[in-house]
């Protein structure tokens, strides 16, 4: 089992999930984090942290994305670690809740 960042991240990428997470699974990409799988201990404690609700179970994945877990699996390979809280991308707010964003997902 694993925890899963979904679409809503994408273009936002709050980043609180990752003050919480204590064994360091989360990955960085351009304007989206991952979570490691083979990291994950399945804690639940970043899917409350998430102020865009983008963390979901693995087994408790929405409706459409599912593509999403291939997807972590895959980018936590690529992208390098994140520990530390930063600042949002700048057009966070406005981006939080957009449909159709895995088009503008940046690798
Ligand atoms: Fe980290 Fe726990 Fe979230 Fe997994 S569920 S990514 S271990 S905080
Ligand atoms: Fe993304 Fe939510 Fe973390 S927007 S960076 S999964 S806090």
């Amino acid at each position: 089992m694993t925890f899963v960042v979904t679409e809503n991240c994408i273009k936002c990428k709050f980043t609180d999930c990752v003050d919480v997470c204590p064994v360091d699974c989360f990955r960085e990409g351009p304007n989206f984090l991952v979570i490691d799988p083979d990291e994950c201990i399945d804690c639940t404690l970043c899917e409350p942290e998430c102020p865009a609700n983008a963390i979901f179970s693995e087994d408790e994945l929405p409706s459409g994305q599912e593509i999403f877990l291939e997807l972590n699996a895959k980018l936590s390979k690529e992208w390098p670690v994140i520990t530390e809280v930063k600042a949002p991308l700048p057009d966070a707010e406005e981006w939080n809740g957009k449909q159709a964003k895995i088009d503008l997902l940046e690798k």
